[in-house]
């Protein structure tokens, strides 16, 4: 692989231990990969929940950034940040969930935010930064969060592959990547085609059917790139979130064109690089009603948490939510939470919807995930059980029904209606 002065330079230690890591291990997925050369990404979105969850993988983590990070003062290109935990500095939800004060203490000393923040990371955390931090054609990204590289790729048309937090991390130290997969023009181009039955009416809906059908394709495409033929040119930013967020997560598709919509697919022909594609297949009610019979595991009408926001509501969905709060109140017993970022929560503010969620007894969250905290943690004696009570959880999200479903945690998949029903008096 070429090699500039510079990453050279950075391989040698010129620039401190931790750069000559970082830089080594891009020269490594590089090779692996087989890149030509290192390209400059314009930013670099980071994943940081915080260590002590995470068993395993926390621990590589934790030693490799802890090695990289040796002598680093500050990234060199922008970092983008992925949601934390819990949000401790929430008043309102550390009231709402009872957390004292020490557990707040120890949940804010197994975080890396801060650490991050020092570097010069932007304190976004959310797993939606194009609504925060807007990408171009063409543009160069680096990093993690399965659902921010589908959506850059897809809707976009920005070059990201499917990376981990270290890669991600390394990016930052470096400002380098190397150039392979989505980067390069020639593999973008579309291998499944994607085609809806007849009887299926895409502008008819859900969030959760958006979902499920994402779901669906994700786990026939693996990694491979999808294109959707059918899907109504006219489909809002929210419901094309809901639709590609699930493809990271039964699979490992990081670009699924959208015929009419996704920058390089005016047309089929141009998703398809003018090729036929590998496979093609037809997605019917009986498929979607597959995926809601999957991703449900509870038999109970009541749930304990609806958990909306995953991934991070745009504005459009937290008024549609709002507005079915309104006038309806939550059991004192269950929680609702819909989870966003700061910039789009102050939005809300401003327009009053925060109050009539909060009226109902609900929660408009920022920086974390509506319900990464009731996920298995590593050892319970050293951690806290935020989620203590809460067994059965509706959601209208795959990704968050699915991995909720690995933990062992009781989930109901339905429509927003049918989970905000399910936590109501
Ligand atoms: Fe985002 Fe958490 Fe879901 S990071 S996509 S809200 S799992």
């Amino acid at each position: 692989m070429y090699l500039t002065k510079e990453d050279n330079e950075m391989l040698d230690g010129k620039f401190g231990a931790g750069t000559a890591f970082a830089m080594r291990l891009l020269t490594k997925l590089g090779q692996a990969t087989e890149a030509e050369r290192m390209i400059t990404p314009s930013s670099s979105h980071i994943v940081s929940f915080g260590y002590q969850f995470y068993g395993f993988i926390a621990e590589s983590c934790k030693i490799l950034d802890g090695e990289m990070l040796d002598g680093v003062a500050k990234f060199k290109i922008p970092a983008t940040t992925n949601p934390k935990y819990f949000n401790i500095d929430d008043k309102k939800l550390v009231h709402r969930f009872g957390i004292d004060d020490g557990t707040i203490e120890k949940l804010r000393a197994s975080m890396t935010d801060k650490q991050f923040e020092s570097l010069g990371a932007m304190p976004i955390y959310t797993c939606t930064p194009f609504f925060v931090y807007p990408t171009r054609k063409g543009e160069s990204l680096a990093g993690a969060e399965s659902v921010a590289i589908v959506m850059y790729n897809s809707i976009y048309g920005t070059r990201l592959n499917r990376e981990t937090t270290p890669t991600a991390m390394a990016a930052a130290i470096t400002g380098r990547t190397p150039e392979f997969g989505m980067h390069k023009p020639e593999n973008r181009y579309a291998r499944l085609q994607v085609n809806l039955e007849k009887d299926l009416k895409p502008e008819t809906f859900s969030s959760a059917d958006y979902s499920a059908l994402g779901y669906f394709v994700g786990r026939i495409a693996g990694d491979r790139n999808v294109v959707f033929d059918d899907i109504p040119t006219d489909i809002s930013i929210a419901q094309l979130k809901n639709l590609l967020a699930p493809l990271g997560v039964s699979g490992a598709v990081m670009l699924a064109h959208i015929v009419g919509v996704t920058p390089e697919a005016p047309t089929l022909e141009a998703a398809l690089l003018g090729k036929s594609p590998e496979e093609r297949i037809t997605v019917g009610k009986k498929e979607l009603e597959e995926v809601y019979r999957l991703l449900t595991s509870a038999t109970e009408d009541k749930a304990d948490l609806a958990a909306f926001g995953c991934p991070h509501a745009p504005l459009e969905e937290i008024i549609q939510i709002a507005k079915q709060l309104e006038g309806r109140k939550i059991r004192d017993d269950a929680f609702l939470l819909i989870a966003t970022s700061e910039p789009i929560k102050l939005v809300a503010d401003r327009m009053g919807v925060t109050e009539l969620v909060e009226k109902s007894g609900g929660l408009i969250v920022t920086d974390m995930c509506p319900h990464i905290f009731l996920w298995k943690q590593k050892d319970p004696d050293e951690v806290t059980d935020i989620g203590r009570g809460i067994n059965v959880v509706a959601t209208d999200c795959t990704k968050c029904a699915h991995y909720l479903g690995a933990q062992g945690r009781k989930v109901k998949y339905g429509s927003t209606t049918e989970c905000i029903d399910a936590v109501l008096r």
